[in-house]
């Protein structure tokens, strides 16, 4: 596959966990951007020194969209309520951002006359309970409102893509994880929140879970090589690798070490899937994706963004656990590294 040649790229949800990781790196790989963000969850500042366009605004705004998609050549669309069990408690506002949304903005895509899409879909979340591994060849069948939403989009992106010629890419995302994702609620990110407060993790069930995390570096990697691909389709990015949560906390272990990290387990909750990872053999094919983090290391590089964070939690449980010297040698060979200058300088996201 071909290098992508430099495009004016817009993206909706620019300020969130994804998009805040992919901006940075699409101006490195040359393209400019814009960012359409309501600032519902991200901020602009999250950005840092982002030399493209910010709107504010939001993607159910016809008018907003048809200002944000002025000069663009291609929408990786990142925009959405992407809380599960928010939307199960309000399946009503998750279709409106998320379906509605999504809708009004191929509606100004096609007024535009942009044919470039990138859609941010889901694995697990639209194809329901069945034995792994996921692939895109499994009938979905979504069990809470998101991942129906995000079903009801790749509907509607195949059918611009036969009725009007859109080429139209939705890429199912695994379990991501990263800097930059502090407000998140998903595993990795509560696991150090939950370190960095001093508390333990809570399990539900015996911790044998099965789950596909994906370092963040890798994901945008697999987005900005999908601006080479002229197909329109469905294609799973994960890490394929299975994970079990106990393993995971083994390896958050090693890398929060001196800090203790103790578990707490509860009974399983209902419903909730016990083994999910992905089969990524389309997106090595067609994409020539290879997620090379090892799970250690991508770990490594979100507690390094955790830590800086919240230093001062840091430095207050280190000293609870009498071990104050670590943190100076870790930050050391973290900026030896050069690890720093991909790291926030804000520390309120
Ligand atoms: N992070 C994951 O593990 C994961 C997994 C599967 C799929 N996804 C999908 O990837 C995309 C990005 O996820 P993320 O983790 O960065 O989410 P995020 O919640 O961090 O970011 C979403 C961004 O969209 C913005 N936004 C929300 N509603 C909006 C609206 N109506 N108009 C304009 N902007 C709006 C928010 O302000 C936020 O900056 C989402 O579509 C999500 O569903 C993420």
């Amino acid at each position: 596959m071909g290098r992508s040649m430099s495009k004016k790229i817009l993206v909706t949800g620019g300020c969130g966990f994804v998009g805040s990781n992919l901006v940075p790196r699409l101006e490195k790989a040359g393209h400019w951007v814009r960012v359409l963000d309501s600032e519902a969850l991200g901020r602009r500042e999250h950005l840092g020194t982002f030399e493209g366009e910010f709107q504010r605004g939001d993607i159910r705004d016809s008018d907003a969209l048809d200002s944000a998609l002025q000069g663009i050549d291609a929408v990786i669309h990142l925009a959405a309520d992407t809380r599960v069990v928010d939307s199960i408690h309000d399946p009503l506002h998750n279709f409106d951002v998320n379906v509605v949304g999504s809708f009004r903005l191929l509606q100004a895509m096609r007024s535009r006359g942009v044919q470039r899409l990138i859609n941010a879909s889901t694995g697990g979340a639209i194809i329901g309970d069945v034995p792994p591994p996921v692939h895109e060849g499994l009938v979905p069948r979504p069990l809470a409102p998101y991942g129906a939403s995000k079903m009801a989009v790749e509907g509607y992106l195949s059918a611009w893509s036969g009725s009007y010629g859109m080429r139209a890419l939705s890429l199912r995302f695994a379990n991501v994880y990263g800097p930059r994702s502090f407000h998140k609620g998903s595993v990795v990110a509560s696991f150090f929140k939950e370190i960095l407060r001093g508390k333990p993790l809570i399990v539900y069930g015996d911790g044998s879970q099965v789950r596909d995390f994906v370092y963040v570096g890798d994901l945008c990697d697999g987005i900005i090589r999908s601006l080479d691909c002229d197909v329109s389709t469905v294609i799973q990015l994960g890490s394929g690798v299975p994970v079990s949560i106990n393993h995971l906390i083994d390896a958050i272990r090693i890398v929060v070490d001196p800090l203790p990290v103790t578990v707490e387990y509860r009974d399983a909750r209902r419903g909730e899937i016990v083994e999910t990872w992905c089969d990524i053999s389309r997106a090595r094919g067609m994409l020539g994706f290879d997620p090379a983090t090892p799970l250690h290391d991508g770990l490594r590089k979100t507690w390094a963004w955790f830590r800086r964070r919240n230093k001062r939690a840091v430095d207050r449980l280190l000293v609870a656990c009498g071990d104050v010297a670590p943190l100076s040698q870790w930050q050391l060979m973290d900026f030896e590294r050069g690890e720093g200058s991909d790291l926030d300088t804000d520390l309120s996201f």
